[in-house]
């Protein structure tokens, strides 16, 4: 661990400018540097560095930050790794904080996995290349195959001639560890053989470079023989975390904002000599949400290269689901058949190759919609069948705006209507939903005795107020609009969740308020309110997520601001304080946001009707002034309403009207 102190060091020495330099060519605009953005293509400068603040900032792609950022960013290092590059290139020094006996074996021994794995395939590069067998077999089948050297260099490809125990003999000329070997799988647990034999190597590599595996290809064509034999999961190779390719590939999928998945090793490699660099391969197996992650932390977009056949790629497209739910854009593109992406970019090159798989890109759900509407011809159970395994695709999709897009398209795919589905989605989402909550609820430390929400009353849906004149808006604004804020704050960021079962926060706040949406003082607000109301009446989605996402830049901020709010401390405890009223439990989220919404609301109101009893009095005492018989038993009349409706708003609100 690096000492704070020493953290702070190096923090105050670095100049910005200094290390991008090092990466990216920069000249002087104003008190600015500017260059060519190295985190996005681009042939007019919009990367701007500012020695004064200390921060860089790319106006093309967005990504900005300190010198950390930059280094986290570019390199790909970890926080640490960023501080200790800093403190090399300063000449700072590090004194360690002392780490726990455990601890520095657990490194030692990590790091001494590494060194055996390095020697292994310094060995099987050698063999490969230093060799008169390894050139007239292995070499020429890397070749006959259309690798050049560079590429069997550069991916760490080598060969384990067929003999017994040739690598643990070296390992032992050497002084290397044969414990090590064998907990790496290199050799048998009795150490007295060589795990892979007789094979072409390829190593596999972690993040940032280091060989953590190996895979071995059997040279021949013999079905009994496995074709790959791969080491297994160690310490420093957890499988479902790595995805082959991904080193050589992770600057390729930044830059093109992409990631192309393909099968096999062989894709991979092949692909990348031709130029297509963005490239990893799942080695076969479904992909895991570790992997999945690992692509997210570097794209949004991932297209899968499928070359099977119709039903191995139904298989597999039932794991993408985990795609979706991490809000990946998930497209698929068929290979003509016979054909891998290895052998067809050999054939076709790689211009057409890159053409063919922009053109034949589908997106995934409608991909998965029309391959299983082919299998239902006529059979009304399988078809139903389909629609909810669709709906049940799009329900995992996090953004709102993307799932009503998808509905749309596969109810006319389908031939269902839109409504249907829209339904079919918000049922299963707020299932979703609820089963989430209940997994939270049910966690260790959350409240279980939480009192029944049922002995709360609940405000009628009856209209708050009757507007007392044409025109709500000309209201004079009260002194404040917290509540409206509040009521924004709630719809935005709970809308969608469910107060009880059948009703949902939007519905609750929105059927309370519609008739005074007008009579919101903030014209921002107002807007948001309506909008909600909009959407709801047409059963689309109220969340945080759609409003993020606003055309609105305005509403864009507000939401963000709003959501950020969460982190200014518990959310019951801002309640009392904003509303200066106590809430009664301390209880779950859920709970507390159920009591909060209904405080807010009954704020509102209070706010709103006295807003209204004193424009209403002005309007009394003016017709009596006039002699407006009928106007003034008008006025008095509703002013009696207004302080009825107070008097029950007070009751709720623990309030007393005058
Ligand atoms: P070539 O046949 O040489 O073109 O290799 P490939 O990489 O194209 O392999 P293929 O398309 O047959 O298989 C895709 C991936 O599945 C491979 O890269 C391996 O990761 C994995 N795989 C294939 N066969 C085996 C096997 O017999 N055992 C294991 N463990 N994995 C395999
Ligand atoms: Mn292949």
């Amino acid at each position: 661990m690096i000492p704070p102190k020493t953290v702070q060091d190096i923090l105050e020495t670095t100049r910005i400018e200094e290390v991008v330099e090092d990466f990216v060519a920069l000249r002087k605009r104003g008190i600015n540097l500017i260059g060519l953005c190295p985190f996005h293509n681009e042939k007019t400068p919009s990367f701007n560095v500012n020695p004064t603040r200390n921060i860089f900032k790319c106006f093309g792609c967005g990504k900005g930050g300190d010198a950390v950022t930059f280094l986290i960013e570019h390199e790909h290092f970890t926080y640490p790794e960023a501080l200790r590059w800093l403190a090399r290139k300063y000449g700072i020094e590090i004194e360690e904080v002392v780490r726990t006996p455990e601890q520095i074996a657990e490194q030692q021994i990590t790091e001494s996995l590494y060194i055996v794995n390095d020697f292994a395939l310094q060995h099987f590069q050698e063999q490969l290349f230093d060799t008169d067998e390894g050139k007239s077999v292995a070499l020429s089948y890397f070749k006959k195959r259309g690798l050049r050297e560079e590429t069997i260099r550069s991916f760490g490809l080598g060969y384990a001639p067929d003999i017994r125990d040739l690598l643990l003999r070296r390992a032992k000329a050497t002084g290397h560890s044969i414990d090590l070997l064998q907990q790496l799988g290199l050799c048998s647990q009795d150490q007295n053989r060589d795990f892979f034999r007789g094979r072409v190597m390829f190593a596999i590599h972690n993040l940032s470079g280091k060989v953590t595996a190996f895979a071995g290809r059997t040279m021949s064509t013999e079905k009994t023989v496995p074709k790959y034999i791969n080491s297994p999961e160690t310490a420093i190779y957890v499988k479902n975390k790595i995805l082959y390719g991904a080193f050589q590939a992770k600057k390729a999928i930044r830059q093109k904002d992409e990631c192309i998945l393909v099968e096999g090793y062989m894709d991979v490699i092949s692909l990348h000599q031709e130029g297509i660099e963005n490239v990893v391969a799942s080695s076969g197996t479904s992909l895991t949400e570790g992997q999945l992650q690992l692509i997210k932390r570097n794209t949004g977009q991932l297209k899968i290269l499928y070359d099977g056949d119709p039903a191995g790629i139904k298989a597999a497209l039932r794991g993408l689901d985990l795609a979706l739910e991490q809000d990946l854009n998930v497209k698929i593109v068929l290979l003509p058949e016979g054909e891998d992406p290895d052998s067809y970019v050999q054939k076709i090159g790689r211009e057409a190759f890159q053409e063919y798989i922009d053109r034949e890109a589908k997106d995934f759900i409608l991909f998965k919609t029309e391959l299983l509407l082919a299998d239902t011809k006529g059979d009304p159970v399988k078809r139903a069948g389909l629609i909810k395994d669709i709906v049940g695709s799009i329900a995992l999709i996090p953004d709102p705006i993307k799932r009503s897009v998808y509905l749309r398209e596969c109810s006319g795919a389908l031939e269902v209507s839109e409504t249907a589905l829209v339904e079919e989605c918000n049922k299963l989402i707020t299932q979703g939903l609820r089963k989430r909550a209940d997994r939270e609820a049910r966690k260790p430390g959350a409240a279980s005795d939480t009192p029944g929400v049922a002995t709360h009353d609940f405000p009628s849906h009856e209209p708050m107020w009757e507007p007392p004149v044409e025109d709500g808006k000309d209201f004079k604004t009260l002194n404040n609009n917290e509540q409206e804020r509040e009521i924004v704050k709630i719809l935005i960021r709970y809308g969608d969740q469910n107060l009880t079962e059948e009703v949902s926060v939007a519905y609750f706040i929105l059927s309370d308020i519609d008739e005074s949406i007008d009579a919101f003082e903030n014209d921002l607000y107002r807007m948001i309110v309506s909008e909600c109301n909009e959407r709801l009446s047409k059963n689309e989605m109220i969340n945080a997520d759609y409003f993020l996402n606003h055309e609105s830049k305005r509403i864009k901020d507000l939401a963000l601001d709003l959501l950020f709010d969460r982190f200014e401390g518990d959310y019951s405890s801002n309640w009392e304080e904003k509303l200066n009223m106590p809430l009664q439990y301390q209880k779950t989220i859920a709970l507390n946001f159920d009591l909060a919404t209904r405080s807010a609301l009954n704020h509102f109101k209070k706010h709103k009707i006295a807003n209204m009893m004193s424009i209403n009095a002005e309007r009394i005492k003016n017709a009596e002034l006039n002699g407006d018989i009928d106007g003034f038993t008008n006025y008095v009349k509703i002013q009696m309403k207004l302080k009825e409706a107070a008097g029950r708003i007070a009751k709720l609100t623990g309030t007393v009207v005058l």
